[in-house]
Formats: structure tokens, C-alpha cells, sequence
């Protein structure tokens, strides 16, 4: 028998909820059944054009060559002027990282703040991979329970209580959010960076969906508000806004001594992101802000309307309006309760008997919740409705 084993790191590390539903999600599809899969967070819209353009011109130009590890230089310098005119947020072309897109932009950012054994807290529901992120760079993740009767925002005297008990070192945000769609008002943010503040945390911002709200909800960044700029890294780019999604492309910003040394990592695990793709964010970047958005939105927001107007009449399932991104977070505790089954179940009963594809809250750190995406056309969003409401009507087995 060998003695080459994975090492003991490796296996804290679990295959992400999400993939094990889409895989099996496929398998029904292969065999000719029709599923309709509202599980996974990819745009249902293509790429931009032009911006597609710019990577096929890249390519004919022989522009496929290895760049500066941190990035092109000049797509450091538009990413910091779209951050300026799109957010608000004031970087130097040298505090701005450009990544394989927001995922490793995270692995950078908890690689180089997070020391061996520090705690991070993990706001629940929570993106499914940031504690396996965080203990992948020797941190342990601490998840704060989700808040359903407070929209999904966390108080800041909640989030002091928890840092001063784990003595953490550092949090993950991530508004707008995946999966509760929640967008924190500037005050409630103000809250939250004032209680990483008085406890010297960290703060690692994921703002993929920043450009994805609705009904006028403010897109504030941790590191706009006083106290928030020296101790947050935000992670953005276009992957969601512009369905840069298979591209990988995406930028880290923040101070200059914590973006060179992210840029120190990124030089010895990745490299540059690649080249093509940075072509084509260079594109993305010098598009007016917020005008791929615009087009979206109105087709996004009426799907949105839609699934609360439906989910709410159906027994025993509510849904808030969500204020940003492109998901749907039903609170299925009543019927979960009601038919003696965890969330899990609800999902892979719904999955075998209706053949939706939905995701379990517990992958997010929210048991007896069930996500949606609508990044789907109505028609199938549409049918999905009419699923669910056999599926609870005619009840489950
Ligand atoms: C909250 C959040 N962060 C990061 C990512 C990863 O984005 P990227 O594809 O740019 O790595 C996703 C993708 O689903 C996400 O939902």
C-alpha cells in the first residue's frame, strides 16, 4: 500500500455543495430528462461584444504573450479609473492587482493577511467558498449565523461580540450578496467597518456583484467609508456584471504594501491572468460605466418580481425582495418543518421528483433556506414556479 497520500490540509478542503448538484443535475439531462437548473451563478446573457472583439483582436494581433505578473500596466491603470468612476473608490494603477478573476483575487487577499491560526469571521450565508479559502491560508473561519429577521445585515455590536469572543484578525463582506441578495445601507456599513475598526480586523470585500442592484440600492465599499481604506481589500471585476465568467479576469485593490505583497504570491502560484482576457478587460474598462448594466437590469429586476410575487403564494415559502445580484434566497424553514426534512433533502427531493435544480441554504452557512438564480430566462423560471408549487401542493415523498 503507498504511503503518497493528499495531506491533511487538503482534506479540510470539501468539493463545493454546488457543483455536486450540478453534476448530478447533468446526469438527469444526459439521460434525456428535463431539468431545469436554476443552480448555477452564471449570467444567461453573452459577452459583450466589443468586448469579445477586443480578445479575438488580441489574439490576431499575437497579443498572447506572458504580461507583468501583477497585470498589464495600463489595464492596472483603467481598472483604478473605472474603480474611481464606477465606485467612488481612489486607487493608484500600483494598488490595483489584476487576477485570473474575484476567486483567486480572494486567495491572494486571505493568502497574505491571514497568519497561521488566525480566526476570520465568515458572515453566513457566505459565498460556499470562503471557509475552505480561508483555511486554505492556515486561517480558521468563524461564521457568524445568519440574520433572516434583519434582512441579512449584521448590527455592528454583533459583529464586535463575535470578533471580541474569536478574537478574529480579519472578515470576509460580500454585498451585494450571494445568495441573500442583500445590500447593506451606508450607516449599517458604517456599523459594520467601525466594528472592524475598534477591533484592528482586517476586512476582504467582495464586491463582484457591485454593479447588480436594484430600486436605487447604494453600492458602498468598506474602504470608501473613515477608517475602512487602510484595512480593506476589495475584489471586483466584470465576471458577473459582463459575463466575463469562463474569461478569468479580476482585480484586487487596496493599499500598496498589502497589494505587493498579494502581487509577491500571485508571481510564484499564477503568474499573469490571461493575456487575452486582459485585452479584452481593458475593454470592459473603457466601456461608460454602468452601460452593460443598464441593459441588464430591467430584464433582471423583472424576474426578480416575479419569482417574489409567485414564491409568496406558495404554502409555506416566503421570499423578501432581494436588492441585489441575481439570486433568489427562499426561506423554506416552514416547510421544511412541516414535511420533516432538512434543506438538503428539500433540494435533492425537488431535484428527483420535479427535476428543479435549486441549492441547499446550507451550503451558505443558512439552513432551512433554498437559493435560486435568475439568471435564467422567464419561460424557465416560469415552469420552475409551477414545480415547486406541485411539489409542495402534491407534497413530497
Ligand atoms: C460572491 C462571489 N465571489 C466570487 C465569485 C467568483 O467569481 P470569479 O468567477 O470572478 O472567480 C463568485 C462566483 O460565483 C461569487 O458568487
Amino acid at each position: 500500500m503507498t504511503s503518497l497520500v493528499p495531506n491533511a490540509r487538503s482534506h479540510q478542503i470539501e468539493e463545493s455543495a454546488t457543483l455536486a448538484i450540478a453534476a448530478r443535475a447533468m446526469q438527469l439531462r444526459a439521460e434525456g430528462k428535463n431539468v431545469i437548473a436554476l443552480g448555477a451563478g452564471e449570467p444567461d446573457f453573452p459577452t459583450p461584444d466589443g468586448i469579445a472583439r477586443a480578445g479575438i483582436r488580441a489574439i490576431e494581433q499575437g497579443k498572447y504573450r506572458y504580461t507583468a505578473t501583477s497585470g498589464l500596466p495600463q489595464l492596472r491603470a483603467a481598472g483604478a479609473k473605472w474603480l474611481a468612476a464606477a465606485f467612488d473608490l481612489h486607487y493608484a494603477a500600483e494598488e490595483v492587482l489584476v487576477t485570473a478573476g474575484a476567486k483567486p483575487a480572494l486567495h491572494m487577499a486571505l493568502d497574505t493577511i491571514v497568519e497561521k491560526g488566525d480566526r476570520v469571521l465568515v458572515l453566513a450565508p457566505y459565498w460556499v467558498s470562503y471557509p475552505a479559502l480561508v483555511r486554505m491560508a492556515d486561517g480558521v473561519p468563524v461564521i457568524v449565523p445568519p440574520v433572516p429577521e434583519q434582512d441579512f445585515v449584521h448590527t455592528e455590536s454583533q459583529i464586535a461580540a463575535l470578533a471580541q469572543q474569536s478574537g478574529a484578525k480579519g472578515m470576509i463582506l460580500n454585498f451585494p450578496n450571494n445568495p441573500s441578495g442583500a445590500v447593506p445601507t451606508r450607516s449599517q456599513l458604517e456599523g459594520i467597518v467601525g466594528a472592524a475598526e475598534k477591533h484592528g480586523m482586517w476586512i476582504v470585500s467582495d464586491e463582484i456583484y457591485a454593479q447588480i442592484r436594484y430600486d436605487q440600492a447604494p453600492h458602498v465599499s468598506p474602504a470608501s467609508l473613515p477608517g475602512g481604506r487602510e484595512r480593506t481589500m476589495v475584489v471586483t471585476g466584470f465576471t458577473k456584471s459582463h459575463t466575463l465568467t469562463g474569461w478569468r479576469v479580476g482585480f484586487l485593490a487596496g493599499p500598496k504594501r498589502v497589494i505587493d505583497a498579494a502581487a509577491r504570491i500571485q508571481s510564484q502560484v499564477l503568474g499573469n491572468a490571461c493575456t487575452i482576457s486582459q485585452e479584452a478587460s481593458l475593454a470592459a474598462c473603457a466601456e461608460p460605466p454602468h452601460e452593460e448594466i443598464a441593459r441588464r437590469l430591467p430584464i433582471l429586476d423583472e424576474r426578480r418580481c416575479f419569482l417574489v410575487r409567485q414564491i409568496n403564494t406558495i404554502r409555506d415559502l416566503k421570499l423578501a425582495m432581494p436588492n441585489g445580484t441575481f439570486y433568489a434566497l427562499i426561506d423554506a424553514r416552514a416547510l421544511c418543518a412541516r414535511l420533516g426534512i432538512d434543506d438538503v433533502r428539500l433540494c435533492t427531493q425537488l431535484l428527483e421528483q420535479q427535476l428543479l435544480a435549486t441549492i441547499p441554504g446550507s451550503a451558505f452557512g443558512a439552513p432551512g433556506f433554498v437559493r435560486l438564480s435568475y439568471a435564467a430566462p422567464m419561460t424557465d423560471l416560469e415552469a420552475a414556479v409551477m414545480r415547486l408549487r406541485a411539489f409542495v401542493d402534491e407534497g413530497a415523498s
